[in-house]
This record gives structure tokens, sequence and C-alpha cells, in this order.
């Protein structure tokens, strides 16, 4: 049997190349290939979490469910779905959070940083955001969850909470896996590409010449390599434009072809940027075309997630049904 493979994304913003290249490109490749179940899902109540505009979270999930489907996300093959159609979710996380150590939650590597970054925004539900994301996880009893790396403790949690409940509980959930292999997309200036960041980012509905001028301008490569003749080090040195090659060029993966030619001073950074931009314009223009036309199908989209919510409820409604009885809840 195939997995059960889940994944969502906040409605925060316009999708990046690091969604698509580090989740969405993965969530595709799983549904075409057939042989799975998958859920993907727009997590609204995440997006709580952090300070935010009702109004913008509204408009921004409709156009990240367009993004989904000129992606290739098919409500045919794949459920699609919003977190908060599914209100079992919100409770299967009160239950999953009396497994969890608070002293855990206080250590979430993201949860420090959000500390960090809004001192007077540390809500309840940051600090448990984890656990909502576990309930996402083990509502339909997924098998395997496509993320980028940056969420790998998030998963590791859902993983621990699934042990745990099974110990306690009796055997309920498959512990889900990850991907062996995941990606951190840099941004342009060599950090993790972000929503929140919009300078660094490149969001895939961008036009190809203002991707170009922004890799141009901002893309940093190595900064040891001062003139074209000096062999570069794109492995290690290089910022933020050999890292997407490997991502997005054909042959960088197998006979690395710019990586070769940059270490022995063939090619220059100008040269290597804009060859860069070719193959995200052969990778993003047929995904821009078709977005076009999805731009004014809210109609559409919202009768897409109405129907891809009904069918997660029914799912992930018995999964709770069995964790209630398990747990020694009767509904009255
Ligand atoms: P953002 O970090 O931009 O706010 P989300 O947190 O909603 O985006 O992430 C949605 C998905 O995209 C997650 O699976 C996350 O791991 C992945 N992702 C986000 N940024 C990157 C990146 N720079 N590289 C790889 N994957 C990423
Ligand atoms: N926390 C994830 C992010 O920021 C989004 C998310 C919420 C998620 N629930 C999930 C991802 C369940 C995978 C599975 O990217």
């Amino acid at each position: 049997m195939g997995e059960i493979v889940l994944s969502g994304i906040r409605a925060t913003g316009k999708l990046h190349l690091g969604n698509f290249l580090g989740a969405v490109q993965n969530f595709v490749r799983f549904q075409n290939s057939g042989e799975h179940r998958c859920f993907y899902f727009v997590a609204d109540q995440h997006t709580l979490t952090e300070p935010y505009d009702p109004e913008d979270l509204r408009q921004y999930l409709l156009e990240m469910v367009k993004d989904y489907l000129a992606l290739g996300l098919d409500p045919e093959r794949s459920t699609l779905y919003v977190q908060s159609s599914v209100p079992e979710i919100t409770e299967l996380t009160l239950y999953l959070g009396m497994l969890q150590p608070v002293g855990e939650l206080l250590n979430i590597p993201t949860y420090k940083e959000l500390v960090r970054k809004h001192p007077d925004n540390v809500n309840h539900g940051l600090l448990t955001y984890p656990v909502l994301m576990a309930a996402d996880i083990l509502g339909p009893k997924a098998t395997l969850v496509p993320v980028g790396s940056d969420q790998v403790p998030n998963v590791e949690l859902a993983r621990d909470l699934a042990k745990r409940f099974n110990n306690r509980f009796g055997h309920t959930f498959v512990v889900p896996e990850m991907m062996r292999q995941m990606v951190k997309v840099p941004g342009l200036d060599g950090g993790k590409m972000g929503k929140s960041d919009a300078d660094n980012a490149i969001e895939i509905k961008m036009p190809i010449p203002e991707i170009r001028q922004r890799y141009r301008t901002k893309g940093i490569t190595d900064k040891e390599r001062t003139t074209m003749d000096k062999p570069g080090d794109p492995y290690n040195r290089c910022m933020s434009v050999y890292p997407v090659h490997e991502l997005v060029t054909p042959g960088e993966t197998d006979t690395r072809e710019i990586a070769k030619a940059c270490m022995a001073a063939e090619i220059g950074c100008v040269a290597c940027k804009e060859r860069l931009v070719d193959s995200l314009a052969a990778m993003l223009e047929p995904f821009q075309a078709r977005r076009v036309e999805l731009a004014g199908k809210d109609d559409y989209v919202r009768e897409v997630l109405h129907e891809g919510g009904k069918a997660a409820r029914v799912i992930i409604a018995e999964t709770v049904a069995e964790v209630r009885d398990k747990m020694g809840i009767v509904l009255y």
C-alpha cells in the first residue's frame, strides 16, 4: 500500500521559491505518482499565532490555494482543505496536549526564535503550535510528511506524541516519517528564504524580468571571488546562487556542469546568475500562465475547499472518535 502523505502551509503571504522547492514540488510528485493518498491543507489557525491582519488572512488563503492548483495539485487526486474546516483537529489538539510536556515545547527552536522576535506576543497558541501541528498530522493518520528541513523539530514532536499515545492507550497511530532528503532554499542574502522577509524572497508569481533584476542586484555569490579569473567555491562559499542551481538547473545534480566551470574560473558570477534565472524561467513560466487563468476564480476555489473540507472531516472525525473512546471520553 502507498503512503498517507500530508502537509500544510501557513497562509502568511505569497508562496516563494523556498516553499515550492522545499515543499509543494514534493506534494505534486507524491500526488502524481498515483500510489499515495494525499492530504494538503492551509494551516490558517497556525497563522493566528503571530501578529496578522484578518483581511490579509482571508485574501492570502485563497491566493495560496490558487498557487497550489496552478503548481499542479489536483482536487480530484489530492484532498485540498483548510485546517479550520475540520473542527475535530482542534479537539484532537486538546487531547494530544494532555500527553505533551510543556518543557519540550519551550525548547523548540522556532518557538525560541519567535519569542525573541515578538517578546510582547508570546501567546499560548504559539507555545502549543507544534501540538496543533501534531493533530494535523495524526488526524488523517499520515505516514509521510513532506516539509522543508526547518520543520524537523515539529514533526519529531508529532512522532513522539504518536508513540506516547500508542504506549498509553494502545496502538492507534503509525509513527509518521519525513523525507530522506530535505532542502533549505537560501534567500537572496544567503539566509533561509522566508515569507516574512520580502526583500530576501523570490515569489513564484514574480515576473521573470523582476526575478532577473533581483538576482543581478541582490544575489550574493562567493565573496572571496573578487575577479572573474579567480576560481570560485560554489559548494561552500556561494551564498544564494549556486545552491539554487542545484535544485533547478538540469545537469547540476549529476554532472555538476556549472560548479565545475566556476571552480575552473570558466564562468563568472554574472553569467551564472543569468543561467540561474533562465532555469527558473523554464520552471516558473508554465505555472505563471496557469496562475493567471485562476486569478478571477474565487468561487471555484471556495468550492474546491468546501468539498475537500468535507472529505477530510469524515476521515479525521473517525480518528478523533477512536481517540475519545480510548481516552475515556463519552459524548452524551
Ligand atoms: P515560511 O517559512 O516562508 O513562512 P511556511 O513556514 O509556511 O513558510 O512553510 C511552508 C513549507 O515550506 C514548509 O514545509 C517549510 O519547511 C517550507 N519552506 C519554507 N521556506 C523554505 C526554504 N527556504 N527552503 C525549503 N523549504 C522551505
Ligand atoms: N508549521 C508548518 C510551517 O510553518 C505548517 C504546518 C502546519 C504543517 N501543520 C502542518 C506542515 C502539518 C506539515 C504538517 O511550515
